[in-house]
Formats: structure tokens, C-alpha cells, sequence
């Protein structure tokens, strides 16, 4: 019988050049296989605790505790059946605890988690999506690809965090991959000759000072053109507005870059205008994390037509998931791992939105790095969407690269694509 071996951490590098854990497993039969976590920037405020040692080092961001937390796993893993992800998973969570990972660090905890997933499945010579997924693993997911990064992800006037593209009319990954380059190249052409900067913000879109919260999406509407596709059609916008950044309880929602101050009901109306006048299929954090009652007037005026993705909001937990439902609050839910802090639990979340018909999108962070597990896990639970930004920037390209060795590799793929909000 195969057993973990051993277990150890390393500290490393993220895309933003923070640490972050690396956790490497060997089995008895010699496979070895390493995770790394990301690291968020505009964190939910339940999510899992990311243990950080707050000294002197790396400005505080260092993870050596959440290393040596591994070790403290390692002790209660090593000897155990590495195929039983569940039991993997529920030993760490009795090892920590707590509901949170407040102990041992969600970094610690998850770390282990997917790496010991990726060894089993390297043990079994079975592809990490199908060894999660089964033979069920079919849906190539559809992605929302961040162009414009704005709010708390860039260095500029843009309030709303993340300008995304949906390919939706297409009949494969592939193609719809080309033709989210081609839309980047050509934003890129038309920034550029404006005069504006096209340097990259976090999750590898373009970070423009811009007038407003609107002129991000009319230049992707022209550039999604200057391709030769039709906005709407073959193309749609997705908007993570990330509210909760600029919410205030007393005051309410103060958009910066446009110097005014909107109300839940205001900005409500602010996004019935974007939708009406653009083609806007998704629209993720539209109010804070913090404002339910907004989020109930949201989700009645706009739950019908737009899918309403909740990332802060229910920070990928099943029970802040299920309050969501019992009070009809978005239609959609983020899918982070590191939010909730293990393989199993993701998988837990994704089941209970499965089962009421809310819709699931695998999500990156925006410190990444060169781990594409998302990609795979994506497929697994057949998602069907996923985020995990602009097509540049190796952290980001690295799960649509391995998106693209997946869809090669499965007899009877799908892709949604124009099936998805149907
Ligand atoms: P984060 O942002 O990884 O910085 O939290 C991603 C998102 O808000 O979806
Ligand atoms: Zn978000």
C-alpha cells in the first residue's frame, strides 16, 4: 500500500514578490509533487486566516510560521493513504482546529492539501482533473479574462477593479483563447495611441488613468471590434467591481476617480444603466460584502438577466454560501481555495451551489504563481468559468496553458460557451 512519506515546506515567491508556502509530498513509491498557494490583495473579510510572521522580514510578509506549520501537519499525515483526500483533509482541519485556520494558516493548511492531491494523481499516472474530477471531468471552463485592472490592483483612477472579456460564441477553448489575444493586442494598439499607458496592473490587464468607470468598457467594446467580432455575440463583458474596497457603512460607496458618492440603491441603478447599454453578462462584488440589504435590492433588479457573482460576499464558505441562498442573495459564487482553506472543502462549496443552481467560477488570486492547479480543478468540478486574468504574464498564462493541454487531451471536452447564461 502506498503511503505519504513525507511532507515539507519552502517559502517562495509570488507574482507580486511576496512569500508565499510551497509544500512538496513524497509518497512510498517515490512520487514526489510540490503546491504553491496565492496570496489575495482585496481580501474578504471571513475569509481564512493567511499566516504571515509580521517581523522584520520581507516587510512582515514572511511565511516561515505557516512553513513550519507544515511540518506540524507532516507529523499527523505522514503513514496515511494519500488516495483518501477527504481524510487528508479532515486531519488538517482537526490538526488547526478552528473554523478559520486561525492556527496553522489557510496557506499552510492548503498548501499540503493540493499537494498532496497532485501526488496521488501523479502516483496513479492519472491527469490531476480526472483524479478529482473522474470521468465526469468534461467542462473546459469559459473564461472571464481581466484587460483592464483597476481599484486596488493598479496604480490608477479606475474604481472597479477588474475589466473582463467572456468568449461566449465559440465552439472550443482554443479559439476562444486566440480571440481574447487578439481583443488584447488590439486594446493594447488603442491605449497606446491615445496616449495612454499600457503598463500591466496585478492580474496582467492594462492599468490606463481613465475619465470614468464607464470609458474602460466602451475602448474594449472598440477593441473587441477592431478584432472582428461583435460585442455581445461572440463577445461579452464581465465587471468585478470588488465593492467592498470602497464601501463605507455611513457614507456608502465612493467612486474616487469620478469624485462621488453613491448609495447601495444608487449604484444599483448605476449597473442598471450599464447593462442596458452595454452587454454585460456578469457583474461579481457589485456591493459590499458588509451591505446584504443592498445585495437583496441587487440581486431583484438585475438577478434576472446578469449573473451576480459573490467573491467577498461568501468568500468561497459553504455557510456564508448557504445564508446566500435562504435569502435569495446573488446567483453566483467565486470559487478561491485559499479562501476556505482545503481541497475538500472547495469542493464542498461548489456542491452546495451546484445543487441550487448558483453558478461557479474557479478563481486565481492576484499574487499568483507558476501552480496552474486552478486549471485542472476547474475541469474537475465542471465549473464551467473561471478568472484567472489577462492572457500575459506567465503566472496568469499558466492556467490557460494547461486549459489548452487538457481540452487536447479529453475525448467528449465541452465548452459552454454561448450555452452558459442560457
Ligand atoms: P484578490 O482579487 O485576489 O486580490 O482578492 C481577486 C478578486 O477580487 O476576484
Ligand atoms: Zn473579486
Amino acid at each position: 500500500m502506498v503511503f505519504i512519506d513525507d511532507i515539507f515546506a519552502d517559502e517562495v515567491l509570488d507574482s507580486r514578490g511576496n512569500p508565499t508556502v510551497r509544500a512538496t509530498v513524497i509518497l512510498s513509491d517515490k512520487t514526489e509533487a510540490s503546491a504553491i498557494v496565492p496570496s489575495g490583495a482585496s481580501t474578504g473579510k471571513k475569509e481564512a486566516l493567511e499566516l504571515r510572521d509580521k517581523d522584520e522580514r520581507y516587510m512582515g510578509k514572511g511565511v516561515l510560521k505557516a512553513c513550519e506549520n507544515v511540518a506540524k501537519i507532516a507529523d499527523v499525515l505522514i503513514g496515511t493513504d494519500p488516495f483518501n483526500q477527504a481524510e487528508i483533509d479532515a486531519l488538517i482541519k482537526d490538526l488547526d482546529g478552528t473554523d478559520n485556520y486561525s492556527n496553522l494558516g489557510a496557506n499552510a493548511a492548503l498548501s499540503v492539501s493540493m499537494a498532496v492531491a497532485r501526488a496521488s494523481s501523479k502516483s496513479l499516472d492519472i491527469p490531476l482533473y480526472k483524479y478529482l474530477g473522474g470521468s465526469n471531468a468534461l467542462t473546459l471552463p469559459t473564461p472571464m479574462f481581466n484587460i483592464i485592472n483597476g481599484g486596488s490592483h493598479a496604480n490608477n483612477s479606475v474604481d472597479f477593479q477588474e475589466y473582463m472579456i467572456m468568449p461566449l460564441n465559440f465552439d472550443d477553448f482554443e479559439n476562444a483563447l486566440r480571440a481574447c489575444a487578439e481583443i488584447y493586442h488590439n486594446l493594447k494598439n488603442i491605449l497606446h495611441t491615445r496616449g495612454h499607458s499600457t503598463s500591466l496592473g496585478d492580474e496582467g490587464g492594462f492599468a490606463p488613468n481613465l475619465k470614468s468607470n464607464e470609458e474602460p468598457i466602451e475602448i474594449i467594446i472598440e477593441a473587441i471590434k477592431k478584432s472582428g467580432y461583435e460585442p455581445g455575440v461572440d463577445i461579452t463583458i464581465a465587471l468585478d467591481v470588488a465593492s467592498s474596497e470602497f464601501y463605507d457603512e455611513k457614507k456608502g460607496y465612493r467612486l474616487a476617480g469620478e469624485n462621488r458618492t453613491l448609495s447601495s440603491f444608487e449604484l444599483v441603478q448605476y449597473y442598471e444603466k450599464l447593462c442596458s447599454k452595454y452587454p454585460i453578462v456578469s457583474i461579481e462584488d457589485g456591493l459590499s460584502e458588509d451591505d446584504w440589504d443592498g445585495w437583496k435590492i441587487l440581486t431583484e433588479r438585475l438577478g434576472g438577466k446578469v449573473q451576480l457573482v459573490g467573491d467577498d460576499l461568501f468568500v468561497t464558505n459553504k455557510n456564508i454560501l448557504k445564508q446566500g441562498i435562504e435569502q435569495k442573495i446573488a446567483n453566483a459564487i467565486l470559487i478561491k481555495p485559499n479562501q476556505i482553506g482545503t481541497v475538500s472543502e472547495t469542493m464542498q462549496t461548489v456542491r452546495l451551489a451546484q445543487r441550487n443552481n448558483y453558478k461557479c467560477v474557479m478563481s486565481h488570486r492576484s499574487g499568483e504563481s507558476e501552480d496552474a492547479f486552478i486549471a485542472d480543478f476547474a475541469v474537475a468540478l465542471n465549473t464551467g468559468q473561471i478568472k484567472t486574468g489577462a492572457m500575459a504574464r506567465g503566472e496568469r498564462t499558466a492556467k490557460y496553458n494547461r486549459l489548452l493541454e487538457i481540452e487536447r487531451r479529453i475525448i467528449f471536452g465541452e465548452y459552454l460557451g454561448k450555452h452558459l447564461f442560457k
